[in-house]
């Protein structure tokens, strides 16, 4: 083998001085890298969303999604203690009932003994305060025609979602997830003046301490593709009278502030990695804890190409997860907690 011999040019550069700073000394061994890194993950913030499905007996795997799974009771209840052994803080629980469990108004939604009031009690009654349970207060996984509100027929004869009908369902899901067990609700509709509704019904009914993390700058767009799948959505359509619109930033401080202002305890920007600018300028903004949901469609896309052999998976869950905690979340919702946990540990 011959020395790879350096092309012909004069080593002084063209007579410009060597570099007079040298960033490069801070990255000469892991050890440095460690020393001087400034964004650390701590799973004490993950939130692993999950998904408990009535009338199966065994869990099934998300096809678009692998390696997500709908739980049935006990296969939650398993999935829940690896989280809580590898540190995860939070659970957040979606429902998906069965077909004939679905309906105009979305009942099932606080019907104390629906899939997912019976998820989140399962999961309380397990746990404690080990694992705090979040759950969806949301209902379209509970509607027939699968929007997050109830639809009525405006001055011109459209169908559009009715956003006053709807309020006062959220507040019965919050109370009954409170009286469930839930520690924290999360409101994911995007209901104008849904949080004061919900704080309101919550302090109404004894649940001081139940807490609101508002899913508050929730764009509208094509990364919550396998999600529909995850929660056998029926929507017809979109979501877009109701969720951000993805060209709009400004909008995105506005939906903060409200939130805040009716009494959010936390804030969320949802998708996360497409829309770490939005996160960045929330997590500026934001007087209260920011957190930031790495979607169905983050989870495919990596996972996917990782299963072609093109990236490398663990290390791409990683870069991931810094970006979303680097750009301002303190909590991220991420179907890979637990993994990214271990990975931690
Ligand atoms: C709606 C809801 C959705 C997600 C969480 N809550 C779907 C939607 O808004 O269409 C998406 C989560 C994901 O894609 O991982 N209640």
């Amino acid at each position: 083998m011959s020395e790879p011999t350096l092309p012909n040019l004069p080593t002084d550069t063209y007579g410009v001085p060597a570099p007079s700073r040298r960033p490069r000394r801070l990255r000469t061994s892991a050890t440095m890298r460690n020393f001087v890194a400034e964004t650390q993950l701590d799973p004490a913030q993950f939130v692993l969303p999950v998904f408990i499905a009535e009338g199966i007996d065994a869990p099934r795997e998300i096809s678009a999604m692998p390696g997500v799974y709908q739980h049935t009771e006990t296969s939650l209840l398993k999935a829940a203690e690896e989280a809580v052994k590898a540190g995860v803080g939070s659970i957040d629980v979606f429902g998906v009932p069965t077909p004939e469990h679905k309906d105009f108004a979305g009942t099932q939604a606080w019907a104390a003994d629906g899939i997912l009031n019976k998820g989140v009690a399962a999961l309380r009654r397990e746990f404690g305060d080990d694992l705090l349970v979040m759950s969806d207060t949301c209902l379209d996984e509970f509607t027939d025609h699968g929007h997050c509100g109830v639809l009525t027929t405006d001055h011109y004869g459209n169908t559009v979602v009715d956003n006053d009908a709807t309020l006062p369902l959220y507040a019965a899901m919050a109370v009954s997830q409170a009286r469930a067990g839930a520690h924290i609700v999360s409101p994911s509709g995007m209901m104008d003046g849904q949080i004061r509704v919900i704080r309101a019904a919550l302090d109404a009914e004894g649940f001081q301490d139940v807490s609101i993390l508002a899913y508050s700058a929730k764009y509208a767009g094509a990364f919550y593709g396998p999600f529909r799948e995850a929660v056998g959505s029926t929507l017809q359509g979109d979501r877009k009278t109701y969720q951000q619109d993805p060209r709009n930033a400004r909008e995105a401080i506005m939906e903060v502030q409200l939130d805040i202002d009716e009494g959010a305890d936390m804030v969320m920007v949802k998708p996360a990695l497409p829309y770490l600018d939005i996160l960045s300028q929330v997590a500026d903004y934001s007087t209260v804890p920011v957190a930031a949901y790495q979607v169905s469609g983050e989870y495919s896309m990596i996972t996917a190409a990782a299963q072609n052999g093109w990236l490398d998976r663990e290390k791409t869950i990683m870069d991931s997860l810094t970006s979303i905690r680097r750009a301002g979340a303190d909590i991220i919702l991420t179907y890979w907690a637990t993994e990214a946990a271990q990975m931690l540990a």
